[in-house]
């Protein structure tokens, strides 16, 4: 094979908070989770062979193309080429890796976007900026959700934890002492698009019951931002609880989620919620630092497929 010209990659993330009403205008606390990335390599290709995005991990193969209803990550390969002036498409072949488990909540469609989009512009020479990049991913993520409010983008754009409103730029956001998640997968996987209309439904047949479930949901991404800036680590825990609570209101749990929220407590944590788009997907656990390999033994034990142990704010 030849030598690449360029590679770049991007992080998975995972929602602290205010996943569901963050479509709502409510504000969303995301971080990125840097153990699983998507990679996106690029090669030169035969001359005349034109561009060709590989997809080895999930078996699939497609041309850049201007096509919005096309492959979301082939629209996004197109759109970085076309806004740095290099259409027609180079001969190129991209390979996208990614450890990132697909339809879980861990980011991995603007992971994927965001990989190739920076590899793109490297190997043109040229560097975009964050909310560059977080513009042309949103394009793709609007291709694998419908109606994304934009947190996934933003979050994995940047690299950096973000609070964030729909529609605004994201807010610098200070950790103000770090602490540690035990993020665990229940197998299952679960597609954004499908929980977010069932909310949505939901929304419409009864908008004074919903709009109170996502006015509760941000006022605790309030009280979680002012805890995780004053360091105040023990009062995070309650808030997940809570906020898990009103993704049970809100039909977006499962009994996978649950059994797995409920033995991360009784092994410990501090406390539990889904993470994403709900019904399947992971969930996350505060930990202290010593109770993470307890936490992780019990959600283990309880059936979790995979997990991972992440440190936010060092
Ligand atoms: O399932 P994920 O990780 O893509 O997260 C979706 C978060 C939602 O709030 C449910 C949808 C959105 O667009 O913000």
């Amino acid at each position: 094979m030849s030598e690449p010209i360029a590679q770049a990659s991007a992080a998975g993330k995972a929602i602290l908070f205010g996943e569901h009403a963050v479509v709502y205008g409510r504000p969303a606390i995301a971080v990125p989770v840097s153990q699983v990335r998507a990679v996106a390599t690029i090669t030169p290709a035969p001359l005349g062979s034109g561009c060709i995005l590989e997809m080895p991990d999930v078996g699939g193969q497609a041309a850049p193309t201007d096509d919005p209803t096309g492959h979301p990550l082939a629209y996004v390969a197109w759109l970085a080429l076309s806004v740095l002036d290099a259409l027609p498409p180079p001969d190129w072949r991209i390979t996208l890796r990614s450890t990132i488990p697909v339809a879980s909540g861990l980011g991995s469609g603007a992971a994927a976007a965001t990989a190739i989009v920076r590899a793109v512009a490297q190997a043109l020479g040229r560097s975009l900026p964050p909310a560059q990049v977080s513009a042309l991913v949103y394009e793709s993520e609007k291709r694998f959700h419908g109606t994304p409010s934009g947190v996934d983008n933003t979050v994995i754009a940047f690299e950096q934890p973000v609070w964030f409103v729909r529609g605004q730029p994201p807010q610098p956001f200070v950790i103000g002492r770090p602490f540690t998640l035990v993020i665990a997968d229940t197998g299952v996987a679960s597609p954004t698009r499908i929980t977010v209309g069932d909310v949505r439904r939901g929304w419409e047949a009864d908008p004074p019951r919903y709009e109170a479930l996502f006015d509760a949901i941000g006022g605790i991404v309030h009280a979680a931002r002012r805890a995780i800036e004053a360091g105040d680590v023990a009062a995070l825990g309650p808030l997940m609880d809570e906020n898990q609570r009103l993704l049970q209101a809100l039909d977006v749990s499962s009994p996978e989620l649950e059994r797995l929220c409920a033995a991360a407590r009784s092994a410990g944590a501090l406390g539990a919620k889904l993470s994403g788009g709900g019904r399947g997907g992971n969930m996350i656990a505060l930990v202290t630092p010593d109770g993470a390999a307890d936490v992780t033994a019990a959600l283990e034990a309880a059936g979790a497929r995979s997990t991972l142990i992440t440190a936010v704010g060092v």
